[in-house]
C-alpha cells in the first residue's frame, strides 16, 4: 500500500520571506507523519523552506526544475545536487509549463530525470495532453510517448524510485478538473505502461499522482480514485490553510 503523497507545487509564488511565514503557519496545523507532504517552493526559497520547516524533516521540499549536467557554465540553472545541498529531496521534471511555456523536449525531460535518480533526488516527471490532443482522441498516445521518454532516463539499476504526475493541460490553473473516469483512465494507462517497460514490481512502486485544478472542496473525491496516490496541488497549495485542508483530505 503507497502512502497518498499531497505536493504543492508553488511555481513563481512566495519569496524567502512568504515561504517562511507559510511554513510558520502550516507547520503547526498540520502536525501528521501522514500523508506524505511534498513542496516544490521556487529555487530561491528552498533554503528558507528547509529551515522553516524546522525541526519537521517529514515535510519533504522538492526543486521545480533542475540542469542535466552537475555543474558547468549554464547561467541561471541548478544542478540536482544543488538541490539536494538545498534540502530538496524531489525534483519536478517536464512540468507543462517547462514544456509549453520553455519548450523543453521529451529527450530533454529524459535526461533530466537521468541527472535526478542518479545524484539521488527522486524525479517527479509531470505528462499530460492538452486540450486540441483531447479532443482529437490522443490522450494515451501523448502520455505514454511522454512517460516512455522520461523512463529512458531512469536506469535498470536505479536507487531512487520516480513518481508521475497526469496533470492534463486544459486543467492546469482553469478551474476545470479532469472527471473522476478521465482521471482513471489515465492513471490506468499510465500504471499498465509502466508495468509494460519495467515490470509489476517497479509499476507497483510509483506513485502516480493529479494534478489540475485541485482543492479542498474536490481533492478527498479524487484521492479515492483507483490509481491515484495524490494530488499535485498549484495555486491551492499557497495558502497554508486551503492546503492543510487538502492534506486533511488524504
Ligand atoms: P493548479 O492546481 O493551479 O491548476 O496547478 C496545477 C499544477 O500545475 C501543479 O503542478
Amino acid at each position: 500500500m503507497r502512502s497518498k503523497v499531497i505536493a504543492g507545487n508553488w511555481k513563481m509564488h512566495h519569496g524567502p520571506a512568504a515561504t517562511r511565514k507559510f511554513f510558520n503557519e502550516f507547520a503547526p496545523r498540520f502536525p501528521g507523519v501522514e500523508p506524505t507532504i511534498l513542496i516544490f517552493p521556487p529555487t530561491i526559497s528552498l533554503l528558507a523552506a528547509a529551515e522553516s520547516r524546522g525541526g519537521r524533516p517529514e515535510i519533504s521540499l522538492g526543486i521545480q526544475n533542475i540542469h542535466w549536467e552537475t555543474g558547468g557554465a549554464f547561467t541561471g540553472e541548478h544542478s540536482a545536487g544543488m538541490a539536494l545541498s538545498a534540502g530538496a529531496c524531489f525534483a519536478l521534471v517536464g512540468h507543462s509549463e517547462r514544456r509549453h511555456v520553455f519548450g523543453e523536449t521529451d529527450e530533454e525531460v529524459g535526461r533530466k530525470v537521468g541527472a535526478a535518480v542518479v545524484e539521488g533526488l527522486s524525479p517527479v516527471v509531470c505528462v499530460g495532453e492538452t486540450l486540441d490532443e483531447r479532443r482529437a482522441g490522443r490522450v494515451e498516445e501523448i502520455i505514454v510517448r511522454q512517460l516512455d521518454a522520461a523512463l529512458l532516463g531512469v536506469p535498470e539499476d536505479a536507487v531512487k524510485s520516480i513518481l508521475v504526475a497526469y496533470e492534463p493541460v486544459w486543467a492546469i490553473g482553469t478551474g476545470e478538473t479532469a472527471t473522476v473516469q478521465d482521471v482513471e483512465g489515465a492513471h490506468g494507462i499510465l500504471r499498465r505502461r509502466l508495468a509494460g517497460v519495467r515490470g509489476e514490481g517497479f509499476a507497483s512502486e510509483v506513485a502516480i499522482l493529479y494534478g489540475g485544478s485541485v482543492k479542498p472542496e474536490n481533492a478527498a473525491e479524487l484521492l479515492k480514485v483507483t490509481d491515484v496516490d495524490g494530488v499535485l496541488v498549484g495555486g491551492a497549495s499557497l495558502d497554508p490553510e486551503s492546503f492543510a485542508r487538502i492534506a486533511e483530505a488524504a
